[in-house]
């Protein structure tokens, strides 16, 4: 991997829609030098999402669809995207599926993580879902976003243990603290 500096790095969005940790984590690996992108782009399409505050701090520009048109709102998006040179999405939490048109716009370029080993638990609900099926193991997954839900190239994975007492919520923040190191491993691996 060939090390990229100052403008020469990837420029990136990050798509949310709630707390953003794993954008945050994404900015703090950002400014690595190891990090072979910058983040220019928080898009989120929901207005209360907290993750909007990292834009503050970080002076990084923020932008709101809500994606009730999502038609409208995804040319709204192509538009900004170009308008900032974007080379790379990061799906960091955005809980909105992209249609085809969008994502044939951007092919090979958006990177998503979701909380699961996929192909397994695929969608909503991940973590219930996976302690109903007495799965003895659960975790994360980077992968390429293709037309399918969350059924594009996987680049990584790590994973964690289920134990005998794990409820959704002890096991969403055992796998949360993974995705913060997963994602930037992953972004690693690729470029
Ligand atoms: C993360 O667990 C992420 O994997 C998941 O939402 C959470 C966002 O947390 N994404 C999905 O479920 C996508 N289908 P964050 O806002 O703190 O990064």
């Amino acid at each position: 991997m060939a090390l990229l500096t100052g403008s020469n790095k990837i420029k990136t969005a990050v798509f949310i829609s709630g707390t953003g940790s794993n954008l945050k984590s994404l900015i703090k690996f950002s400014k690595l030098k190891k990090s072979p992108l910058s983040i220019n782009l928080i898009l989120s399409n929901n207005p209360k999402s907290k993750g909007l505050q990292y834009g503050k701090i970080f002076k990084i520009k923020t932008k709101i669809f809500d994606f009730k048109k999502q038609h409208v709102d995804e040319k709204k998006t192509l538009f900004e995207l170009k308008k900032n040179r974007i080379d790379l999405i990061c799906l960091a939490g955005f809980m909105k599926i992209l249609s085809k048109t969008f994502i044939n716009n951007f092919d090979g370029k958006i990177l998503n993580i979701h909380p699961s080993l996929l192909p397994k638990f695929k969608g909503l609900n991940t973590h219930e879902r996976a302690i109903r099926n007495k799965e003895k193991y659960s975790g994360c997954t980077v992968h390429f976003v293709n037309s399918k839900l969350d059924s594009g190239k996987i680049v990584l994975q790590d994973k964690v243990r289920i134990n005998k007492n794990e409820t959704p919520k002890t096991l969403a923040k055992k796998i949360l603290a993974k995705e913060h190191k997963l994602y930037p491993k992953a972004i690693l691996k690729v470029f």
